[in-house]
């Protein structure tokens, strides 16, 4: 599928700014860089479980169109009520938001954070959203030896200093959980200070249930008005393009948070996909679906793991549905993204991640026939290319 390139085009390609607007997903930019339709990309930059959405939603939204002919409730109440009763906590405690990123940056517009406080690598939109909002950020390195996690005790202490400080829980790029008595400690240390964590928990219904539960943060809200759990639906739930996220804080927090929205940024199609997955009469089906997700994500990027090894690459042990690798020089991310780029794989460069190197990028786990393709593609690749200079 990619075009051919002629001897000195490269430069042209404005390889290396695949990722020029932040994140990984942006096959139209790869489709100007490496040639072919954006849509044809098999596409391991973004986390997206490969099952597609659960049927319900996919029947929501055939059934909902008619919903473009009205505004959305401005206070998601159905979905809201569906969601509260899903988790056991009232909807006072519920923001809906158009994705979990804009429930972060209200947040920060709320909260008018003079620092932020965050632990790299991470999330880049933490860094961006903060910058946007003249916040000053403080970036604390997390050690290679513990996952580019950061100690315990300089967790505490960037709670304890910062106005905000934000943790991924799993953390994106890497997949890593925090200890959830150390986050607890945080969020405490927080309130002490009248200080605010946020516990960015978007990928957190990649874990098993019962691991969720007890990892999660979000019970702790009722007690502490200084915590806010940010959930995603886009990535568990394959639907990325239409937004849907939301926040877990005290009503305290929520409200600040909801006076802060654009009213109506989030859409009836988007609402409609909420309300059938929470709906309990498709609690069963969608009980389903989330259970085999997790099975196939779990044996899937075990497989990825080991064939990864079997290749020379580095991989942490994530409990999301992605990977973060190293590739040894000669090779690096950004010249490992051309080659697989010009046959048609897209993945998801970490070199500008502070606390990374040029060799590490980020894999979505998929389907098992996908992930067939990519290593078969890789294996290839290292054997027949020379990494580019780019
Ligand atoms: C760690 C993390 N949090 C939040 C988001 C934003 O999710 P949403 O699509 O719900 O806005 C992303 C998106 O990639 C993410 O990786």
């Amino acid at each position: 599928m990619a075009k051919e390139l002629k001897a000195g085009q490269k430069e042209e390609l404005n390889i290396g700014k695949i990722e020029q607007y932040g994140h990984g997903g942006d096959v139209w930019t790869a489709a100007k860089a490496f040639g072919g339709q954006a849509e044809a990309f098999l596409d391991y930059s973004a986390n997206i479980n490969p099952l597609g959405p659960p049927s319900c939603v996919q029947q929501a939204l055939q059934q909902s169109w008619e919903r473009m002919l009205q505004y959305p409730d401005p206070g998601h109440r159905k979905m809201k009520g569906y969601l509260a009763e899903r988790l056991g906590v009232e909807p006072e405690y519920l923001l809906i938001g158009n994705g979990a990123a804009e429930c972060m940056a209200l947040a920060l517009l709320y909260l008018k954070p003079t620092t932020v406080g965050v632990i790299a690598p991470c999330f880049s939109e933490y860094e961006a959203l903060s910058k946007q909002f003249d916040a000053k950020v403080i970036a604390i390195r997390g050690s290679k030896e513990l996952d580019y996690q950061a100690p315990a005790e300089e967790l505490l202490k960037l709670a304890a200093e910062r106005d905000v400080c934000f943790v991924g829980h799993p953390n994106n790029p890497t997949g890593v959980l925090y200890s959830s008595q150390v986050l607890t400690e945080a969020a405490n240390l927080a309130a002490e200070k009248n200080h605010t964590l946020i516990v960015d928990e978007a990928f957190i219904d990649f874990l098993d249930e019962d691991e969720a539960e007890v990892n999660s943060l979000y019970r702790l809200c009722e007690n502490n008005r200084h915590l806010i759990v940010l959930r995603s639906l886009t990535k568990f739930y394959a639907i990325p393009g239409l937004r849907l996220g939301y926040a877990i804080a005290h009503p305290s927090l929520i409200e600040g948070m909801k006076d802060k929205q654009v009213t109506w940024s989030v859409n009836g199609l988007a609402l409609a996909a909420g309300e059938a997955l929470f709906d309990p009469k498709h609690r069963e089906e969608v009980a389903a679906y989330e259970e085999e997700t997790r099975t196939l994500i779990v044996k899937e990027r075990e497989w990825l793991r080991a064939e990864l090894r079997v290749l020379g690459l580095e991989t942490w042990p994530s409990q999301a549905n992605f990977l973060l690798c190293h590739i040894e020089t000669p090779w690096t991310a950004a010249s490992l993204q051309q080659a697989l780029g010009g046959r048609g794989i897209l993945i998801r460069s970490c070199a500008m991640y502070e606390g990374l190197q040029d060799g590490h990028f980020r894999l979505a786990v998929k389907d098992h026939s996908s992930n067939e393709r990519l290593i078969h593609t890789l294996r290839q690749v290292l054997a027949e290319e020379q990494p580019s200079s780019s």
